[in-house]
C-alpha cells in the first residue's frame, strides 16, 4: 500500500540527553511555556509529555504545504537529564517512535549523552540530535525563529569557522560511540547516517528545522509503525494524588482508543487491580501533562496522547508498566496475567 489512505497517529518523541543540554528550554521554545524556569534547581525532575496539534507544528514552522504532513501532530516526552533519572530515560526510549538527543554545542558528548545513546543502540531507536545553544558561540547573530541554513548564512566567517570545527568535533565523538552523522542539509543517506539539527532554545534557530524532520520525514520512514490499530498500547508514566480527581495515572496511549468508564487492569505494588476509568483527562495541546493546571475532559481518546486518567484503587500503581483494557466478555485472569507480565 502507498499509504494514501492510511489513518496515521502522531509520532511519539522522547528527548534525551545530558543535564541542562537545553531539552526543557527546546519544548518551551516551541510550546511558548516556561516549565524549565519554574523547575527547582532547573532540573528536571519526573518525566513530561507534551501534545504539539499540526496546527501549532504549521505555525511555529510557518509551513505552507500543509498538505504534506500526514500526522495529526507530535507526542514529546521530555526526560531528565540528571544522572539519577535513568529509569525515566529508559522508560521514555521505550515507549518511543524517534528520539531527540540533545547536545550542547558548547560542550560536546558528555556522560549522560553517552548513556542515552547506547540506550538508544540497545533498544534499536532511531534519533535525531539537537546541536543546542548555537546562539553560545562567540559573536552569534540571532535570527529569530529562523531556519538554521538562513541563520548560518548571517554569521561572520570567524563564528562559521567555530559552528564548522565544534560540528566536526561533535561528529567524530559521535563515530567513536558507533554512529556515522551529519549535518541533515548535507545528509545524503538520511536513514542510515544520524541527521544533526543546530538548534537554539533561546532565539529558536533551527527549531523549524527540527519540528519538519519530527512531522514529515519521520512519518515517511516509518509509516507502518505510525498506522493507528485499534489494540490497546498504553503505558503509565506517573501516579499521582490530585486535590479534585484523588489518584490519577498520568499514562501514554501509544495505539488504540480509551473511554471513560473503561475497565481496566493495572500492575500495583500488590499485584494486579482492576478497576474504571473515573474520568479521562488531558492539558490543553501545547502543555505540559505533570504541570498542575486546567484539564480537558474526554469520553473517548485516540492514540497518540498523554492522559491523565482518574481511577480508585491504583495508588500503588507502578510507573512504566502496561495498562491493559478488559472489554466485556474478555477473560479477566488472563489479563491480569498480562499486566504482570509486562
Ligand atoms: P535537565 O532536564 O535538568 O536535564 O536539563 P535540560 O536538558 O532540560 O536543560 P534546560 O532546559 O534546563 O536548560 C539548561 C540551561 O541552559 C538553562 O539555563 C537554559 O536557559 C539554558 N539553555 C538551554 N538551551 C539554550 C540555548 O539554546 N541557548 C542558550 N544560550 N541557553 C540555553
Ligand atoms: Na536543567
Ligand atoms: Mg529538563
Amino acid at each position: 500500500s502507498n499509504g494514501v489512505d492510511r489513518e496515521l497517529r502522531a509520532p511519539i518523541c522522547c528527548i534525551l540527553g545530558h543535564v541542562d543540554a537545553g531539552k526543557t528550554k527546546l519544548l518551551d521554545c516551541i510550546r511558548r511555556s516556561n516549565v524549565q524556569g519554574g523547575e527547582a534547581g532547573g532540573i528536571t525532575q519526573q518525566i513530561g509529555a507534551t501534545y504539539l496539534p499540526v496546527e501549532n507544528i504549521r505555525e511555529r514552522t510557518s509551513l505552507k504545504a500543509v498538505a504534506t504532513i500526514k500526522v495529526p501532530g507530535l507526542l514529546v516526552i521530555d526526560t531528565p537529564g540528571h544522572q539519577s533519572f535513568s529509569n525515566m530515560r529508559l522508560r521514555g526510549s521505550s515507549l518511543c517512535d524517534i528520539a531527540v538527543v540533545v547536545v550542547d554545542i558548547t560542550r560536546g558528548l558528555e556522560k549522560q549523552t553517552i548513556e542515552s545513546l547506547d540506550l538508544l543502540k540497545h533498544r534499536n531507536v532511531g534519533f535525531i540530535v539537537a546541536l543546542n545553544k548555537v546562539d553560545r558561540l562567540h559573536g552569534w547573530k540571532t535570527c529569530p525563529n529562523a531556519p538554521i541554513a538562513k541563520a548560518l548564512k548571517n554569521q561572520s566567517e570567524d563564528v562559521q569557522s567555530e559552528f564548522k570545527w565544534r560540528v566536526t568535533e561533535v561528529v567524530t565523538q559521535l563515530k567513536e560511540n558507533g554512529f556515522n552523522a551529519a549535518l541533515y542539509y548535507e545528509n545524503k543517506k538520511m536513514k542510515e547516517v544520524v541527521n544533526i539539527v543546530p538548534t537554539s532554545a533561546v532565539s529558536a534557530e533551527g527549531i523549524p528545522d527540527l519540528l519538519l524532520l519530527l512531522v514529515r520525514w519521520v512519518p515517511e520512514i516509518m509509516m507502518d509503525r505510525l498506522t493507528y490499530v485499534n489494540n490497546v498500547e498504553c503505558t503509565v508514566l506517573e501516579v499521582n494524588e490530585d486535590k479534585d480527581f484523588g489518584t490519577t495515572i498520568d499514562v501514554v496511549l501509544i495505539n488504540g482508543a480509551l473511554s471513560k468508564g473503561d475497565r481496566i487492569v493495572v500492575c500495583t505494588k500488590q499485584g494486579p487491580v482492576t478497576t474504571n476509568i473515573r474520568y479521562l483527562l488531558t492539558p490543553y495541546p501545547m502543555k505540559e501533562l505533570k504541570a498542575k493546571g486546567v484539564y480537558k475532559h474526554h469520553e473517548e481518546l485516540k492514540a497518540a496522547q498523554g492522559v491523565k486518567i482518574a481511577v480508585r484503587g491504583l495508588r500503588h500503581a507502578i510507573a512504566g508498566t502496561a495498562l491493559i483494557v478488559v472489554k466485556p466478555g474478555d477473560d479477566l485472569e488472563r489479563a491480569e496475567a498480562a499486566a504482570v507480565q509486562e
